[in-house]
């Protein structure tokens, strides 16, 4: 299957199940927690200029902004993002959605003091393009984070993706934290730190091995 054939799949997969996404996901049920340790993540010290790759129904966004950093977003499923819309009018909050593929997202380099991809590097044809495109629109001693975990560990993650589009994904099995720290590294940035142990337990009932790291653009 062709990258661009899998990546039309995956965003009409994403749009099909926006409606219901919000009801199982994790920074829903678990949003304090989620906002505590993305907060402690970002190491800020004021209002910063954050990006979210991905950003699906908004999650990582709408915490970024309610912890009063100015946000804009990108994402390839228009429903996905019409709930994310929707949400952040909801709570007042004022994210720059843009509906657009990570890769070919508008955000100019050198712009972002945060980059987040959140549960996005494993449903993506190219994870390392994405891992290139944060690098890009980062300042120098700009943070990237990103978080993902092992989905392959426990069936009530996986996706439904149909098995061909599945197996055009190198990391359709989900990734372990020593799998994203060599995809750092090799990306250009910085050593990697982590913060999934700031979790009392894990956000994903199953303990599916999970990570959150985060590490600097030189
Ligand atoms: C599992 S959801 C995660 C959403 C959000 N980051 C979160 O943490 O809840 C994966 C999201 O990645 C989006 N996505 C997949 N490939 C993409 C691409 N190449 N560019 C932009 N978004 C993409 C999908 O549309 C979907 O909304």
């Amino acid at each position: 299957m062709k990258p661009a054939e899998a990546q039309a799949e995956v965003s009409d997969y994403w749009t099909r199940r926006a409606p219901a996404f919000d009801g199982v996901a994790s920074h829903i049920a678990q949003a304090s927690l989620w906002r505590d340790v993305l907060a402690a993540a970002f190491e800020a010290d004021g209002a910063k200029d954050v990006v979210d790759l991905g950003t699906g129904t908004g999650a990582c966004a709408l915490i970024a902004a309610s912890l009063g950093h100015r946000v804009r977003a990108c994402d390839g499923s228009e429903g996905m993002l019409a709930v994310a819309r929707q949400a952040a009018e909801a709570s007042g909050l004022d994210v720059a959605f843009e509906q657009d593929l990570i890769e070919d997202a508008s955000f100019a380099p050198d712009t972002a003091d945060i980059v987040t991809l959140r549960n996005v590097l494993w449903t993506l044809p190219d994870p390392m393009a994405a891992l290139r495109k944060a690098h890009l629109i980062l300042r120098s001693g700009g943070l990237v984070l990103v978080s993902d975990g092992l989905w392959s560990t426990a069936a009530q993650y996986r996706s439904t993706y149909p098995e061909m589009l599945a197996a055009s994904l190198p990391r359709h099995d989900g990734l372990t934290e020593e799998d994203a720290r060599v995809m750092l590294t090799e990306t250009g940035f910085g050593p990697a730190q982590s913060w999934q142990h700031l979790f009392p337990a894990s956000p994903y009932p199953g303990d599916v091995p999970m990570f959150v790291l985060t590490a600097k653009k030189g």
